[in-house]
């Protein structure tokens, strides 16, 4: 069994980056399999439903998701919706990368009204793509972290759990 971590925001400031790490750091140290695939390190072009299929970055990518079994994804919300390098990485590698998989979310907003953003994302992988999304969702704001990232030890702890909860859904769900 094995989890990968995925952090969306490109942001070098990001806050959902200390939401990744802080789930990388989870899983770390409970044993649990796990690889981070920040966006950052993987340019990606613009998904044009053609071309852009075949960039090498996006075989990279994809092989990152279709070799995990259990996904969580932190990300940015941007216009009530997560950002737009999330949702295109989504486009780029599709149901080939993404069947089945259990899914986790971890968000960073700039305030505390956009907490339902994450639905449209998790209603296509769940309706397109068959995952199983974990019923446990983190949503933060700029003021559950500090200059040296998360300050609220709920979220750490909110964090923490959401990571297991998917470790075990996914475990779980391999045994059927
Ligand atoms: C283009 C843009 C759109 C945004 N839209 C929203 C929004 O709809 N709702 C919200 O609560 N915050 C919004 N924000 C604030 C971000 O969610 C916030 O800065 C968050 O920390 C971004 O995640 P990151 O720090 O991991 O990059 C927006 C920020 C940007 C740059």
């Amino acid at each position: 069994m094995k989890l990968l971590v995925i952090s969306a925001s490109l942001n070098p400031g990001s806050k959902s980056r200390h939401l990744a790490q802080a789930a990388v750091a989870t899983l770390a140290e409970n044993a649990i399999p796990h690889d981070l695939l920040d966006l950052r390190d993987h340019p990606l072009p613009i998904c044009d439903g053609g071309a852009a299929y075949g960039a090498p970055e996006v075989a990279i990518v994809s092989r990152a998701i279709t070799d995990a079994n259990g996904v969580i994804v932190a990300s940015p919300i941007y216009n009530y919706d997560v950002n737009a390098a999330l949702k295109n990485l989504v486009e780029l590698t599709g149901k080939g990368a993404w069947e089945d998989k259990t899914v986790a979310f971890l968000n960073a907003a700039g305030g505390s009204s956009s907490y339902m953003s994450i639905m449209a994302l998790a209603g296509s992988l769940m309706l397109d793509f068959r995952c199983v999304i974990v019923p446990r969702f983190v949503y933060t704001t700029p003021h559950d972290f500090g200059d040296d990232g998360i300050s609220n030890e709920t979220i750490r702890q909110r964090v923490a759990d959401c990571a297991l909860a998917t470790a075990e859904l996914t475990r779980q769900r391999l045994k059927h």
